[in-house]
């Protein structure tokens, strides 16, 4: 048995948490594979809205196994919140739930020097999300880190306060005072006594080596859906560099983040906002800083799971599309937040990027250019409310003819279409997909 994948195809919040909700009934492990609390994936069902950062979106379906893997960075504080969080709303997470040795542990002075260096940028600054991202995967390539696995070791308060000494004198050296900070509203002292008592927790988890723990259970036959986290744009190789994440958000991201081989890989989802949205600094080339921009925000409650920033907003660009299929060897595209459009009158895609009134290709490269222009194809809106449309034959037709241009401009299906936050909310247009 093999692998499928699904991730996000642009700057992150595609929806992907939505989708691999829906989706997870087919599959018996879900299994996230890079990025940390970083992430913000939202589900929602009967009433209720829940968002996760580490632990896979397949948590709320009973006998789901979800794994967090070796590429995944994790915090221990923020960890210990939602798994908090999930069991005061009733939701078993400990029985199913394994977490890979291998995956590497964000300490406090991670958070710190995230907030040191995001200074020392100033205005180049990126954006980021705070919680430690780059320095705690920085540690890892430099080969410093921590792992989940060194929890139970006798000498993890010795290897953690050699870290955090390294650390202390970085932080010294970009001028922050760790007495004049706090982290979550915690001065640094706080912080790190209950983060030590998250350490418990996890000591108490089922830690695995992942990587046999899951090609045993594709051994034996279990369908495993690898779950994305940012997007392809994010990617540290690909994506619109250095405004990006630490990780590797791409398909080639599963292989190495779990431990799976590229050949166990079938089917690749990519999810995609009707429109696009980006969180953070960084180049943005079809953002609207107009009305348009600003109702996408608004029918679209485009503010950040994680953050809650306001998520700048554009039209949906099909050259970065096209580059993201690429890259994925997507098979499968998913359309998300189509049901925002509802009431515009005219709506938009970029076909084409050009420089001087000529065409140029796509790379993530050039983004940046000041003279780069975006070629729109203008489509006519529709006022239909499709949030509650299960049926693609009853999508306002409109709606079809933009859909029908997407699919033939990146030469990809769109098989699935989500029509609202909801868990009810979705089209299978190509109803083969789990056979
Ligand atoms: P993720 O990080 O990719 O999981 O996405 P986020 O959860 O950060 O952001 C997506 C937002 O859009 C969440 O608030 C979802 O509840 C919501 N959402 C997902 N799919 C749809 C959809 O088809 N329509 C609408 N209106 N909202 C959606
Ligand atoms: P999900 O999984 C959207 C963005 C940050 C910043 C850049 C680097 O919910 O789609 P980092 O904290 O990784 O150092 O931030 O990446 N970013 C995201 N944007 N969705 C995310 O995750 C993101 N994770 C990071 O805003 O621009
Ligand atoms: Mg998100």
């Amino acid at each position: 048995m093999q692998v499928d994948v699904l991730l996000g195809l642009q700057w992150g919040d595609e929806g992907k948490g939505k989708i691999v909700d829906v989706f997870t009934p087919n599959y018996d492990v879900i299994a996230r594979f890079q990025g940390g609390p970083n992430a913000g994936h939202t589900l929602e069902f009967q009433g209720s809205k829940h968002v996760l950062h580490h632990i896979p979106s397949g948590v709320f379906r009973k006998d789901t196994i979800n794994l967090i893997g070796n590429g995944v960075i994790l915090d221990p504080m923020s960890f210990k919140e939602e798994i908090k969080g999930l069991e005061e709303k009733g939701i078993e997470t400990k029985q199913n739930l394994y977490i890979s040795n291998k995956a590497h542990l964000i300490l406090p002075t991670h958070r710190l020097l995230d907030l040191a260096l995001e200074r020392q940028k100033g205005k180049q600054k990126i954006g980021s999300t705070l919680k430690g991202i780059g320095p705690t995967y920085t540690d890892k390539v430099a080969r410093t880190g921590i792992r989940i696995g060194d929890i139970i070791s006798e000498d993890f308060h010795s290897q953690y306060n050699t870290l955090k000494e390294i650390h202390l004198s970085l932080l010294k050296s970009y001028g922050l005072i760790i007495e004049d900070e706090t982290i979550d509203q915690l001065s640094f002292n706080e912080y790190e006594a209950k983060w030590m008592e998250a350490i418990n927790l996890i000591s108490e988890m089922k830690l695995v080596d992942s990587e046999n723990f899951i090609n045993q259970k594709i051994n034996d036959g279990k369908k495993v859906l690898a779950e994305g986290a940012q997007g392809t744009l994010l990617d540290i190789d690909f994506g619109s560099y250095p405004f990006v994440t630490s990780s590797n958000t791409i398909t080639a991201g599963v292989c190495a983040g779990l431990g799976i081989a590229p050949s166990k890989i079938n089917r690749v989802y990519g999810v995609f906002k009707a429109y696009c949205t980006r969180v953070g600094s960084g180049p943005f080339p079809t953002e609207l800083n107009d009305d348009f921009g600003q109702k996408l925000r608004d029918q679209g409650n485009e503010y950040g799971a994680t953050t809650g920033r306001p998520r700048r907003c554009g039209w949906l660009d099909l050259p970065a599309l096209k580059y993201a299929i690429m890259l994925n060897g997507v098979t499968d595209l998913v359309m998300t937040k189509a049901d925002v459009f509802t009431g515009f009158q005219k709506l938009s895609v970029c076909r084409q990027y050009m420089i001087n009134n000529k065409n140029v290709d796509f790379s993530t490269f050039n983004l940046k250019q000041e003279n780069l222009e975006c070629y729109l194809h203008e489509f006519e809106g529709w006022n239909e409310n499709i949030n509650q449309v299960n049926d693609y034959k009853q999508l306002p037709a409109n709606m079809k003819k933009y859909l029908d241009f997407i699919e033939n401009d990146t030469g990809t299906q769109i098989s699935v279409i989500s029509t609202s936050a909801d868990r009810t909310g979705i089209i299978f247009k190509n109803d083969q997909m789990f056979n």
